[in-house]
């Protein structure tokens, strides 16, 4: 599988997966879960995204119980900025420094390392001034809990402010082959040689709109999740998307993904599905 090196250093599969929607709770499905994990580890996936919110640190112990102790080769990231619900209330952001520093000790510590070699801010909380939210990730970062920094949910001008406090090493956006609203974001990444992990991006295969990808799908003998990846994949060498799915045979699909190549024909077509 190809690589891309985040933050200049280490080196990662472009194909990575996202934990969020392994069920965590105790029985079969949670030992289920734990298969998914480790088979794709096996498979060569090198780049696993979890977050706090998932499962308020439950989905960062599953990935734990599953993987640790974890091979040199793998980068588990983690997310922080949203406050679990008071009672009666709903969950909200929260990026106030005493509280990042809270949740990154806890990542830590549900994740059993001593560094998280990239977290990334989950959203910019717009109560709390950038420079507070990521100056206390760099300060995280000089005492060694913190590898690189990554955000979400962001554009440019956020990007660039942020960029201008700390190197920046991730950006995960929603994007995929039909939803390109990110467009400006991805090519600020491309430029600055960014990672950008986009989120949702196997949703297409199951959208409305999937007729031609379909198409391309039926003309490369793939399935369409793997020609909604692939295209991804073509679309920019900072892109490392995290599919993600419960399942064995799914997750055995998208990896499959990483060595599919489409035509410059169908890229051409697929890419026209959308206006940037
Ligand atoms: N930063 C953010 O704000 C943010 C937000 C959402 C998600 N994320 C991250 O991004 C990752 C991916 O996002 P996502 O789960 O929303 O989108 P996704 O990966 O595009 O879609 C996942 C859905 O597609 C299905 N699926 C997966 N592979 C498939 C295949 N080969 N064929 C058919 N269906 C397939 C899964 O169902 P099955 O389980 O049945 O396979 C699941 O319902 C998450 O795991 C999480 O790590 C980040």
């Amino acid at each position: 599988m190809e690589t891309f090196r985040i933050g200049g250093e280490k080196a990662v599969g472009r194909l990575g997966f996202g934990a969020m929607r392994l069920p965590t709770e105790a029985g079969p499905q949670r030992q289920a879960s734990v298969a998914v994990a480790r088979r794709a580890v096996e498979l060569g996936v090198t780049l696993i995204d979890t977050a706090h919110l998932y499962g308020w640190g439950a989905n960062e112990e599953l990935l734990a119980e599953a993987l640790h102790p974890y091979p040199p080769e793998l980068l588990v990231t983690t997310k922080v900025g949203v406050a679990p619900p008071p009672p009666g209330g709903e969950a909200d952001l929260c990026g106030r420094p005493e509280f990042l520093r809270e949740q990154v000790e806890d990542g830590l510590r549900r994740l059993r390392v001593e560094r998280l070699e990239l977290l990334q801010l989950h959203r910019v909380d717009p109560q709390v001034p950038l420079a507070d939210q990521v100056g206390t990730l760099r300060d995280l970062r000089a005492q060694g809990k913190i590898g690189h920094i990554g955000l979400s949910e962001v554009n440019v001008a956020q990007l660039q402010e942020a960029r201008g406090i700390v190197e920046i090493a991730s950006v995960q956006n929603r994007y995929n082959v039909l939803d390109r609203e990110h467009e400006a974001v991805l090519e600020a990444c491309e430029a600055a040689g960014i990672a950008f992990l986009p989120w949702r991006p196997v949703h297409p295969a199951a959208s409305q709109d999937a007729g031609e990808i379909a198409e391309v799908a039926a003309e490369t003998g793939a399935t369409a999740a793997q020609v909604a990846l692939a295209w991804l994949l073509q679309r920019s060498p900072v892109m490392l998307p995290i599919p993600g799915t419960a399942g064995i045979a799914h997750l055995e699909e998208n990896v499959a993904a990483a060595y599919l190549r489409l035509s410059g024909e169908q890229y051409d077509r697929l890419d026209r599905l959308a206006a940037p």
